[in-house]
């Protein structure tokens, strides 16, 4: 149901959850400050209570209202990347719900760079927990149709048109000078060392934070995938697979007769890579057969996800 921003604004002040466009992918959001209105976040999405949640603000003078520290390096790299497409973990104030930070004694923030989203966000007043508008392991949404195939028609959506990064927020959580990347994204390793001035932190810190987009299924279709790592290989493999339909980067053979091609450019295929594949899972195939996008700078979050997405439980192993 699309509903305006006049309405969003009311139901979240009413505890009521509202999917809001960000840059990224769609949100579930709900006040982050009622616990109710949290505890409507993980039963819509059906997604464990383990799973703590990103709170989005509408600028970095609101750190400090959950954070209880906001030191130097956290500051540059928010100076550098907000709004956009990068999440801090932060120490958590002793008020912030535990539900929201799933008993975690650390808070996820995230300024995000839609439009939409920020205008809610400065006139509702209020933090919005978000996580991706889809259930527990499916492919996150990144059109107000695709909240829709995904959670109901029921589910009010604010429409803010088609998300234009299209994967989820780059993670990254700050230990003094050293910081660890929790999550891949757009944001890649490289852009930010050149803003801390010295690479990821070699060891994981002792108690590593719960960033459950690390699950393995994760990020996936309905239909089971298949990754490769050629063209060649995939043509091989794919000659008797009728019912299959692919996910190819760039120009090439074609695999099967339901492709789709991603432009050979990073920034374009992530910005297409979820439609992509709800496209491709729509399409009554019985796998999809994905070809390993390009090596090199960019497509390390692309890689990631695609890996998620096709990751086969070992039936020896789970
Ligand atoms: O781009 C995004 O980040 C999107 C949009 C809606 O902002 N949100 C999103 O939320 O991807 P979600 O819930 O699907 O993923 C949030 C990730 C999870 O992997 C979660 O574990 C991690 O953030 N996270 C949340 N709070 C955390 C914390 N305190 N420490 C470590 N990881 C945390
Ligand atoms: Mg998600």
């Amino acid at each position: 149901m699309r509903i305006s921003q006049a309405k969003a604004i009311e139901l979240l002040q009413d505890g009521e959850v509202v999917a809001i466009p960000t840059e990224t992918v769609y949100g579930l959001a709900a006040n982050a400050r009622n616990e109710a209105a949290i505890a409507k976040i993980y039963a819509t999405k059906q997604r464990p209570a383990n799973n703590p949640l990103i709170v989005h603000i509408a600028d970095a003078a609101q750190v400090t209202e959950w954070a209880s520290a906001f030191p130097p390096l956290a500051q540059r790299l928010a100076q550098a990347f907000w709004p956009g497409p990068f999440t801090l973990v932060f120490p958590a104030r002793e008020e912030v719900s535990a539900a929201v930070r799933a008993g975690e004694p650390t808070v996820a923030l995230r300024v995000p760079a839609h439009p939409v989203a920020l205008a809610l966000l400065k006139n509702s007043g209020l933090g919005l927990a978000a996580p991706s508008a889809n259930k527990y392991t499916q492919l996150s949404p990144t059109t107000a149709a695709h909240v829709e195939a995904g959670l109901g028609a029921e589910i009010p959506v604010l429409d803010g048109g088609a998300c234009q990064v299209g994967i989820e927020s780059t993670i990254v959580s700050v230990h003094g000078d050293e910081w660890q990347l929790l999550r891949l994204g757009m944001i890649d390793a490289s852009n930010i060392a050149a803003i801390a001035g010295k690479p990821a932190m070699q060891q994981a810190v002792a108690h590593t934070p719960k960033a459950p987009g690390q699950h393995l299924l994760h990020y996936s279709p309905r239909t089971p995938c298949l990754l490769f790592a050629s063209r060649q290989a995939m043509l091989q493999d794919a000659r008797n697979k009728a019912e299959a339909a692919a996910l190819l980067f760039g120009a090439g053979p074609s695999v099967t007769g339901k492709d789709l091609t991603l432009p050979d450019n990073a920034a374009l295929a992530a910005e297409q890579l979820y439609s992509a594949l709800h496209t491709l899972d729509a399409a009554q195939a019985n796998i999809i057969l994905i070809e390993s996008p390009p090596l090199g700078a960019g497509w390390d979050a692309l890689r990631d996800r695609l890996q998620r997405a096709a990751y086969a439980p070992d039936p020896q192993k789970d």
